[in-house]
């Protein structure tokens, strides 16, 4: 049972019973298909590549990889526009090889976890062309709606809007009506209402699970469903936001709605009567600070884990040392009671990445956050050596989000930079295809910043995460307490407790200066304690013992002692 309580709003208790599952307290590790290992040198990875690589996570010690989709799909949005759920697209390969790719994590004991996409499908998918032909019972698997009309002109039947931006409905002249698309027009939404489109969509589940998976990661949740009155959203007060900026509106009617939370209840249901173990679900909500029960109810309704993408979205550079405090412990306490475990989401593929986000030299500090604070760690593939975002220019641009923000506005939404093809070595496009072009170009930086070359020195971002998630599996960072210190707005402070044992101890320098502090007092730490893993500007050699009460840590270190 995991219990978290506060004391005195300073002090947290973790208090769960170690716990034999294999996805709690474990790093968890995102592969972008496209972009991992190119088995075939066409200049996109593939599942075959995959296969050959999972070495490397078993390098790692990581428990489990989920994949970003590989079904068949137009690739309009890489993959999340899917136009069969149960076949892999011949880019990626085929069935065999997906068995293959099972077979061979199965034997190294790793977990795979596919991506689920629910919420839409490919405006190609066979199910939308028979919705437009109103063929029963496709008829139904969309939202279709009546146009209004003001002053004899057509017009969408609200003002809700796409992810995307623009209005969340396009009008199709065939059936004579507007189809719903949370996302983008050609990613209509799948509607949860009719009972065969239900149905289609758990045997997907049925039909990966008997294939061998471990777990789905849940595409777009809160999306699911639409209050079915269809009424006008509330438009938020002074935003000072473009009028087709979907952050304009309050999304009470879209988003997370009491319908999507039953239906991952059925999900859940749906996967415990098949037989086997535990098949876990991820759910991706993104939410602000102050909407926090929003998420937590995915766990309360059967997520095990609710993805909590604080640090990817609710951070940056600007943040403070309580900054970081206060939304660690406000996720901590609001964590449901009962045996649920937190997550870290370090970095994915929608977002820029960490050492974009935080600083070069910042980018190791979010990933010892998520080993030492209590649950999963998730990673995106890259972290581990610290790869950073790859500047492209517009015309090498091709992910829709940058394509459709143009020449001038490319280059805050495109996705692309944190999609770059893995660094394994320093040979042709990084080791990663034996072609010269490759999907989106290799980072220039990949002779120096690469995997091989970080295996042969002792101190690397590489070897900074195999000790952390050596860490992860430790029964202090299980079952221990949990205390956030802010030192003056300078220092985050994490104090892992167990009686009768050292704590473990995380500190990051914020500040661009030396923080000399006594910590010993500060933290109720030990006088001696030994640096178990340090970043590169820290002060503070791996293996060394140091007096905690006169502790400097150089400018934007991160040192974990025990
Ligand atoms: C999720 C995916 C993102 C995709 C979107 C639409 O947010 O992570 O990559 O574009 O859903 O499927």
């Amino acid at each position: 049972m995991c219990k978290i309580t506060i004391f005195l709003g300073l002090f947290l208790t973790a208090g769960c019973a170690p716990s034999e599952e294999w996805w709690r307290d474990s790093f968890i590790y995102q592969i972008y298909p496209r972009s991992f290992k190119d088995s075939n040198g066409d200049g996109v990875g593939d599942i075959n590549g995959i296969t050959s690589k999972l070495e490397h996570l078993v390098d790692l010690n990581v428990s489990a990889f989920w994949i970003s989709p590989f079904f068949k799909s137009p690739m309009s949005d890489f993959g999340y526009d899917i136009s069969n759920f149960t076949d892999i697209d011949p880019i990626f390969g085929t069935l065999d090889d997906f068995s293959k790719l099972i077979t061979k994590a199965k034997s190294l004991n790793l977990k795979v976890i596919l991506d689920f996409v629910p919420n839409h499908s490919s405006n190609k998918h066979p199910w939308f062309q028979k919705s437009i032909q109103k063929i029963p019972p496709y008829d139904n698997y969309y939202v279709w709606r009546n146009a209004t009309f003001v002053n004899g002109t057509r017009h969408p039947p609200n003002n809700w809007l796409s992810v995307t931006r623009g209005s969340a409905w396009t009008w199709n002249d065939v059936r004579q009506q507007y189809y719903l698309h949370q996302f983008s027009y050609f990613q209509p939404d799948l509607n949860f209402r009719s009972s065969a489109l239900n149905q289609e969509m758990k045997d997907v589940l049925t039909f990966w699970t008997k294939r061998g998976v471990d777990g789905f990661r849940v595409d777009a949740i809160p999306q699911a469903f639409e209050d079915a009155r269809f009424l006008d959203e509330p438009v938020k007060p002074n935003t000072g936001l473009p009028p087709d900026d979907p952050n304009t509106l309050e999304h009470i009617y879209t988003k997370n709605q009491k319908e999507t939370y039953e239906l991952v209840r059925s999900w859940r249901n749906h996967l415990d009567a098949m037989n086997g173990t535990r098949k876990i679900i991820l759910t991706e909500s993104y939410i602000t600070l102050d909407e926090l029960n929003q998420s937590m109810k995915y766990y309360e309704y059967g997520a095990d884990i609710a993805f909590n993408f604080m640090f990817v979205t609710g951070f940056n550079n600007r943040s403070t040392p309580t900054d970081f405090k206060d939304g660690i412990e406000k996720w901590l306490a609001h964590m449901p009671r009962g045996n649920y475990s937190s997550n870290w989401v370090v970095d994915n593929h929608d977002n820029n990445r960490v050492s974009a986000r935080f600083g070069k030299r910042r980018a190791d500090q979010l990933t010892m956050l998520s080993a030492v604070l209590p649950g999963v760690g998730v990673v995106y593939y890259g972290d581990e050596i610290g790869m950073e975002d790859t500047w492209l220019s517009y015309n090498e641009t091709v992910d829709p989000i940058g394509c459709s923000a143009g020449p001038t506005g490319y280059n805050i939404t495109s996705r692309d930079p944190a999609r770059t093809p893995f660094q394994w070595d320093n040979s042709t496009s990084a080791g990663f295809s034996t072609n010269k072009t490759t999907w989106l170009r290799v980072n220039p930086n990949y002779p120096i910043l690469n995997l091989a070359a970080q295996k042969t020195v002792s101190h690397s971002h590489y070897s900074i995460f195999k000790k952390l998630v050596a860490l992860k599996k430790k029964l202090v960072i299980k079952t221990g307490s949990v205390e956030v210190i802010s030192v003056a707005d300078r220092v985050l402070g994490i104090v892992r407790r167990v009686s009768g044992s050292v704590p473990v101890v995380l500190l990051i320098n914020f500040s661009n200066g030396y923080v000399i502090f006594d910590a010993s007092y500060q933290l109720k730490i030990p006088p001696r304690m030994t640096v178990y893993v340090s970043n590169f500007d820290s002060s503070l050699p791996e293996g060394v013992t140091i007096n905690t009460p006169s502790l400097v840590l150089a400018p934007a270190a991160s040192v974990i002692l025990m």
